[in-house]
């Protein structure tokens, strides 16, 4: 990235807020919603809705625990000035949840997944701390089959060091055919370069005077 495309990614990120729309917690209550969407799925834990507190620049806009299984409904996040959605979707993987709440969750999952006028972009978000795990394997997929935009996001990278990051990047790089991007919510790092991805995938244009 050169120093004027950075300078100006910068510059977009602090003219986006995020606020929540709408939320689903079955298969229909799910909205139309004019514009783009672009969903976050990962593993119960994985860290969606920090990430999307930190590209709010908020602490407290999703729900975020310690404990799994936070998130249990669809959550749709506006941006703006940009018409489109980011999309916090229910973890799965979740091994301690019950059979029924698993059931529920994947059904809400799928139905979201599987509408008719798909996400614009499925960003996956993986943990950097571990090598590629089952329940990530299945739905990348999954995307793959049902010919989803992919987007690699590297998560909790403040807990690893320089080299697990660097051998986490081959691993997906390798099954994803692009480098995942890089990110800490909890220290902020590659939140800016996200928002620069995520508009890109949304398809709008940067503002004339971004
Ligand atoms: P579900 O809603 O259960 O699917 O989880 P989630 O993917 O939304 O994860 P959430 O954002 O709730 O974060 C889970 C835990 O990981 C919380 O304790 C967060 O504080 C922690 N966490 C999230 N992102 C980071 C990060 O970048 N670095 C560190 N160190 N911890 C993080
Ligand atoms: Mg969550």
């Amino acid at each position: 990235m050169n120093l004027i495309f950075s300078a100006k990614t910068a510059l977009l990120s602090r003219h986006i807020s995020l606020e929540l729309a709408t939320t689903a917690y079955t298969a229909d209550q799910l909205p139309e919603l004019c514009g783009a969407q672009i969903a976050l799925a990962g593993r119960s834990n994985v860290g969606k809705s920090s990430l999307i507190n930190a590209l709010a620049g908020r602490k407290k806009l999703a729900k975020v625990s310690a404990t799994p299984g936070k998130t249990r409904s669809v959550n749709f996040y506006c941006v703006s000035p940009y018409n489109f959605y980011l999309v916090d979707l229910p973890g799965y993987g979740y091994a301690r949840a019950g059979r029924n709440e698993k059931r529920q969750w994947g059904l809400l999952l799928e139905a979201y997944l599987t509408r008719a006028v798909p996400p614009a972009a499925l960003v996956l978000l993986l943990d950097c701390r571990l090598p590629p795990q089952r329940p990530d394997l299945r739905l990348f997929a999954f995307a793959r089959d049902m010919r989803f935009s992919l987007l690699g996001i590297l998560t909790k990278a403040d807990k690893c060091t320089q080299k697990e990051i660097a051998h986490r990047q081959k691993e997906w790089s390798d099954l994803l055919g692009k480098k995942p991007l890089v990110t800490s919510s909890e220290k902020r790092f590659g939140i800016t370069d996200l928002w620069q991805c995520l508009v890109d995938a949304s398809g709008t244009n940067l503002p004339q005077d971004a």
